[in-house]
């Protein structure tokens, strides 16, 4: 006889403990901490760190300049403002993000154009492209999103065909490829977050900016500091205090920073060790009817911040909707005791900002630039359909391994094993 389910009042699969939080934080990064705090001179650190991760950074992704700021949508920001985008420029990027992508652009008061997706990997349609592209076009703006690499060359011929420049949101994909080469390299720039969750992780906030082009990284720097050019190291008495322009208070901070440089070092670890786990999901999960799991494009090596599991209630033979089949065995899986949610609940476009064209005053961006960009949900119904139909299994980082996945699995096939008695069940939430 089945097992009876936990929502029934049975015994929860995934044993009490077991799951481990990200970022796992070792001896090692105690340390790298510990050695800022014990410093003779405290304030120096933040010079230290600051050049360590920069050379450390660009070093690893292969680049010229980095400049490590407050967050990733700082570094998105640094990005729009250093490749030159101008109030009112257009800059194309995909329905499904988080807003923050779109964020960066309207902080340069700039217009975010919106594409929908693709239905496999949920990055950006690069076949959607040109039909958005007009005469205000001046960016193409891809999303690595759960770290699984957007088609870069399709986008960067299309960047190159119009005249564009192509910025790459890699918060969510450090250390991912794309035909062998790291997401990240392939842009004018680049920005990434390294907020607690992602896969280069400060256990708290911060980002990086990377470019290889000197202008695009002295247009950025000046923006990340007040607009001054602030030379590290260098006297109060010796500074110029004079602002070049118009600029924020982007500076990172020494303890994420020492943070981050200790993670960097096992990046390639821990990414394989994920990338491992989520293999062995999808290697048992799609032996499910009903289910999805994640399809790798040849040439992509994605990293896996989140695991994306489908739901497809034509392939079980009943009549009800994706979102119905999806929540209600994410709820009976949730209490089996594995951690499954969602993440966006709407398309960037469908939200309030958008549909009211109001990010500040009475209109600006749009109204201030005589902007008709218009934004409806219709026009995104892939990136509709992902929210509907899909949902995530986290905790799928390190040190978690195959012994947890292998209890995801066995809840998988319980619930799935008895989905009439879940589907009788009440959705709780
Ligand atoms: C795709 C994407 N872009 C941008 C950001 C913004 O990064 P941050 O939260 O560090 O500002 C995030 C992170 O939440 C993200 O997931």
């Amino acid at each position: 006889m089945a097992a009876k389910l936990a929502i029934h009042g049975g015994k929860r699969t995934i044993p009490d403990g077991l799951i481990q939080p990200w970022p796992q934080v070792t001896q090692s990064d105690k340390d790298a901490i510990a050695e800022v705090i014990a410093s003779e001179r405290i304030t120096e650190q933040q010079r230290i760190q600051s050049e360590g991760l920069v050379k450390e950074w660009a070093e690893y992704m292969g680049v010229q300049y980095c400049i490590p700021v407050n967050s990733g949508t700082a570094a998105l920001h640094l990005c729009v403002a250093g490749v030159g985008i101008e109030p009112g420029d257009e800059v194309i990027i995909p329905a499904f993000t988080f807003w923050a992508t779109a964020a960066a652009v309207l902080h340069h008061n700039a217009i975010p154009v919106f594409v929908d997706i693709d239905p496999v990997t949920y990055c950006i349609d690069p076949n959607e492209i040109e039909a958005k592209i007009t005469e205000r076009t001046r960016a193409v703006l891809p999303v690595h999103i759960h770290g699984m690499p957007a088609d870069m060359d399709p986008i960067l011929a299309i960047a190159k065909k119009h005249n564009l420049k192509a910025i790459e949101d890699v918060a969510q994909a450090h250390g991912a490829r794309y035909k062998g080469k790291l997401c990240g390299a392939f842009g004018d720039a680049a920005g990434y977050s390294t907020q607690a969750s992602k896969t280069l992780s400060s256990g708290c906030q911060g980002g990086l900016f990377t470019t290889d082009d000197e202008e695009t990284y002295k247009r950025a720097a000046l923006l990340q500091y007040f607009g001054e050019i602030v030379v590290p190291g260098r006297e109060r008495e010796e500074q110029e205090y004079n602002a070049y322009g118009l600029g924020w208070m982007y500076r990172g901070d020494m303890f994420s920073q020492a943070f981050i440089r200790s993670q960097l070092k096992r990046l390639d670890a821990n990414n394989a060790l994920r990338i491992e786990n989520c293999n062995y999901l999808t290697k048992h999960l799609s032996e499910l009817d009903g289910i999805e799991t994640p399809f790798t494009p040849d040439g992509c090596k994605p990293v896996y911040y989140n695991y994306v599991v489908g739901f497809n209630p034509d392939a079980l033979g009943l009549d009800i909707s994706a979102r119905t089949l999806r929540k209600k065995v994410q709820e009976a899986l949730r209490a089996e005791g594995v951690p499954t949610g969602q993440w966006q609940r709407l398309p960037v476009p469908s939200q309030e900002i958008f549909q009211n064209r109001i990010g500040y005053g009475t209109g600006c961006p749009w109204r201030c630039n005589n902007s008709t960009v218009e934004y409806k949900t219709e026009d995104y119904p892939r990136a509709v359909e992902f929210i509907d139909s899909h949902c995530y299994v986290f905790d799928i980082n390190p040190p978690n391994d195959l012994e947890l996945m292998s209890y995801y699995v066995e809840a998988f096939h319980k619930v799935m094993d008895q989905l009439d008695a879940v589907l009788d069940a009440p959705v709780v939430s």
